[in-house]
């Protein structure tokens, strides 16, 4: 049977099968194609509105669903982390009754996971989630097509995490790996491992997908063979300043560094979501650096800028990938 989005709320990528996920992906990689050559889809959802609330602030994911809503033909209002009632002066419940009155689509960005949820149950159209502290499924579609595009395959693929994976990323590139039959292994600290009950989900999904979960405190054995060495910052949006101390002591020797890139396999690939402290050209990268001594954070800037990196084609693809993922709830392209 053919596959339908159309209704379904985009929460976390534990919510769709495999072949869902690939749906997306696939439509995604048409999309970018049709974009390349110019070929223009703004039918495709012509006179809809969405609506983009972010509590935490964005470049990439905020222009994603920007460019790829006027692409598709949609009008779009953005929410700033202080233009909106909500959970200030109005309850999540209610916001989601108002905006599902005025739009046919809501992006959330924020902090608990428990949040998007609400929205999702009071809204009456799709709830798309940005980003919470727990998951960030839209950065998975295009980390997916990324590998997929770059290594030619997804099944098999062996993606090694290094740093914090108890959070959004951690956990968000164990569901992806787990349904999709890839070899996911979190190199980190035993503190720093996804949670036993996300584990215990995915090795669930992994049961039926083939894939592997591994969880190494050894740089050298985590990072052996790997495919695709990823990262993200070591101190999370919303967190406190003050974890940058505990962060650097844990999870220095997890910087990825030529020489774990080397320890990979021989076509491996370097991901980050971004943004990245790869140098001191930030106030926070510079402050931080500044403090400890440190020039880079969790990777190098001679990895950051080597052939091994692939971060602004997977920076690029969050716009393709979040074009799909509109499209296919919103049912554009249905026959
Ligand atoms: N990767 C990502 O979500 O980037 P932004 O925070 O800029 O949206
Ligand atoms: N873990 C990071 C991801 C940013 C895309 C954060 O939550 O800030």
């Amino acid at each position: 049977m053919a596959v339908s989005l159309k209704g379904r709320d985009f929460l976390t990528l534990k919510d769709f099968t495999k072949e869902e996920i690939e749906y997306m992906l696939d439509l995604a990689a048409d999309l970018k194609e049709k974009k390349k050559k110019g070929i223009l889809t703004k039918d495709a959802l012509q006179g809809k509105n969405i609506v983009l609330i972010f509590e935490k602030t964005s470049t990439r994911t905020r222009c994603s669903f920007e460019v790829a809503g006027h692409d598709l033909g949609m009008e779009v209002t953005y929410l700033d982390p202080a233009g909106s009632q909500i959970g200030k002066k109005e309850s999540i419940a209610d916001t989601a009754r108002v905006l599902s009155r005025m739009y046919d689509g809501i992006e959330y960005r924020g902090y608990g996971q428990s949040i998007v949820e609400e929205l999702a149950n009071y809204s009456s159209v799709p709830v798309w989630n940005g980003l919470t502290n727990e998951y960030h499924p839209t950065q998975m579609l295009a980390d997916l097509l990324t590998i997929r595009e770059q290594l030619g395959r997804l099944e098999g693929v062996k993606l090694t995490y290094m740093g914090d994976a108890r959070y959004n990323m951690g956990n968000s590139l164990m569901i992806a790996c787990a349904k999709m039959g890839m070899h996911f292994t979190a190199c980190a600290p035993k503190a720093y491992f996804p949670n036993q009950k996300l584990i215990a989900e995915c090795e669930e999904f992994a049961k039926i997908s083939g894939a592997t979960l591994t969880f190494e405190e050894d740089v050298k054995k985590g990072t052996e063979g790997a495919d695709v060495i990823y990262t993200d910052i070591w101190v999370s949006m919303g967190e406190p300043d003050e974890v940058w101390q505990n962060r650097i002591d844990a999870l220095l020797p997890y910087r990825v560094t030529m020489d774990v890139m080397r320890n990979g396999a021989d076509d491996v690939i370097f991901l980050h979501c971004l943004p990245s402290y790869h140098d001191r050209n930030t106030t926070i990268g510079q402050a931080v650096g500044e403090k400890f001594g440190l020039m880079e954070l969790e990777v190098t800037n001679e990895v950051f800028e080597s052939e091994y990196s692939r971060v602004f084609d997977e920076a690029e693809n969050r716009m393709h990938t979040i074009k799909a993922m509109m499209a296919a709830t919103l049912g554009a392209f249905e026959k």
